[in-house]
């Protein structure tokens, strides 16, 4: 933080207290008179990527922790991964012996969904699937006692949907960690149309107490920090299909910028698959590269190639030849109408519509504050800290540049989703402007 300007550092500080003081649309309920329900007993269920995590958060500040797997088989490679992770972490030096040790004997793998008849907390963490979700939450209802919140660690699914088969929908809040869930500080709170503030203050006072920053927001498709990134992703793709920018020039234009990693290896590390599946489920439009990537099973990091292609023995990153000339196939038949001259103006293509999509989930009244935007970014994405995170940067960078970026670039391409003007933008004062684009 030592470069970071006093203005930015007072911003941020800002946001943390904004963030706790939530509120419900309607008189729901708020921050001051809600109270969470106790908790000393915690059940995450699905022992994968994002479960493993949680659990070993929760069982570190010392609640009563399950992780419940679906066979036997899967939760011998529960344990197994979670050594992986005990032993990686005590060569960064986040864990020591004595947490691990913890860890093993505390933290309850389990196949017998019946020890949770007295949780107070479920943080489910299943495959992202609606159908199975639910079955879960039937299951679940029959088993845990009525007081028990039911948390869902969902990226996209709609919660209401989700609560509509339990006997008390008010239970269900999204409680959305991101990856890797025992060490980033930021979660997303959703509520749904039935979710009540007690289960929402039990979301929050559950997640301070394992050390991180809660911020509420509201249902819908991907909810806010997925969506601002998922416009960031298919923008850096453009960048590859319509105008032949390599995946190791983009995130070098990006790094350059100050981010800790660029979009592509970003991209390889989240999984090209969970956007598939996210895609195809929601009938989001993809491009036809986009389809390609898929269908050569290019999924990142987990298949040894995706933007870039990795050793399978030492999983070190290499430019992968076979891409870039996907890319150059793709890009050579493209005749994109945003002119993109430099390397700033791809910073911008990337940036830009982030902004604008951040004022439509405010306009929307999903998010109640562009700090907490900002603060989302910054703590779960490595977002520089200087720039004060997506919409700080967009204020920054004169709103009227930005305006008249989006606006100009939606005139280009007004079948484009993502150049869909925000109110704010439309409203800005762009009259002296114009001139300087
Ligand atoms: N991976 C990420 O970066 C990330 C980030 C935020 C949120 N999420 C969300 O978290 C959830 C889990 O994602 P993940 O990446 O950890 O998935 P994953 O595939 O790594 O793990 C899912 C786990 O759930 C287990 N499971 C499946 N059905 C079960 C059942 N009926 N009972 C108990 N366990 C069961 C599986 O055996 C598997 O271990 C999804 O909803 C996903 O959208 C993922």
């Amino acid at each position: 933080m030592d470069k970071v300007p006093q203005a930015v550092r007072d911003y941020l500080m800002e946001a943390h207290q904004l963030a706790a003081q939530w509120s419900l649309p309607n008189d729901r309920g708020d921050y001051i008179n809600s109270k969470s329900i106790p908790i000393k007993s915690v059940a995450v269920i699905g022992g994968g990527t994002m479960g493993r995590g949680i659990a070993i958060a929760f069982c570190l500040s010392g609640f009563e922790t399950y992780l419940v797997e679906v066979n036997n088989k899967a939760a011998e490679f529960c344990k197994n991964e979670l050594e992986i992770t005990y032993k990686r972490e005590k060569a960064f030096r986040r864990l020591n012996d004595s947490k691990v040790e913890k860890l093993r004997k505390n933290l309850q793998i389990t196949t017998d969904f019946q020890k949770l008849n007295n949780c107070d907390l479920i943080v489910e963490a299943v495959f992202e699937d609606m159908k199975l979700k639910k079955e879960l939450f039937t299951k679940l209802d029959k088993i845990c006692k009525p007081s028990c919140i039911f948390g869902t660690n969902t990226s996209s699914l709609d919660l209401n949907e989700m609560s509509s088969v339990l006997r008390d929908p008010t239970k269900v809040v999204g409680i959305h960690f991101f990856n890797p869930a025992n060490l980033i500080r930021m979660v997303e709170v959703i509520y749904g149309s039935k979710t009540s503030s007690k289960a929402v203050a039990t979301a929050f006072e559950a997640c301070r107490s394992i050390k991180k920053l809660p911020v509420l927001v509201g249902n819908c498709p991907a909810f806010v920090f997925n969506r601002l990134l998922g416009v960031y992703l298919n923008q850096s793709q453009k960048l590859m299909y319509e105008y032949g920018y390599l995946p190791h020039q983009i995130d070098k234009i990006i790094t350059n910028f100050g981010f800790l990693m660029g979009p592509l290896t970003v991209a390889d590390m989240n999984g090209l698959d969970v956007m598939e599946k996210l895609k195809k489920e929601n009938g989001w439009p993809a491009s036809d590269f986009e389809k390609e990537v898929w269908r050569q099973k290019r999924y990142g990091r987990k298949t040894n190639k995706g933007y870039y292609k990795y050793d399978p023995n030492t999983h070190k990153k290499e430019n992968d030849i076979e891409m870039e000339q996907l890319i150059r196939k793709f890009s050579s038949a493209a005749s994109p109408n945003i002119q993109i001259l430099n390397d700033q103006d791809a910073v911008n293509f990337l940036l830009y519509p982030m902004v604008n999509e951040g004022l439509l989930c405010i306009e929307e009244g999903i998010i109640h504050h562009e700090s907490l935007i900002d603060i989302m970014f910054i703590l779960g994405f490595g977002w520089p800290v200087a720039t004060g995170g997506p919409m700080r940067f967009g204020w920054l960078q004169g709103i009227e540049k930005v305006a008249s970026t989006i606006i100009l670039w939606n005139s280009l391409e007004p079948n484009d989703r993502t150049y869909k003007v925000a109110a704010t933008l439309q409203n800005v004062d762009r009259k002296n402007f114009a001139a300087k684009l």
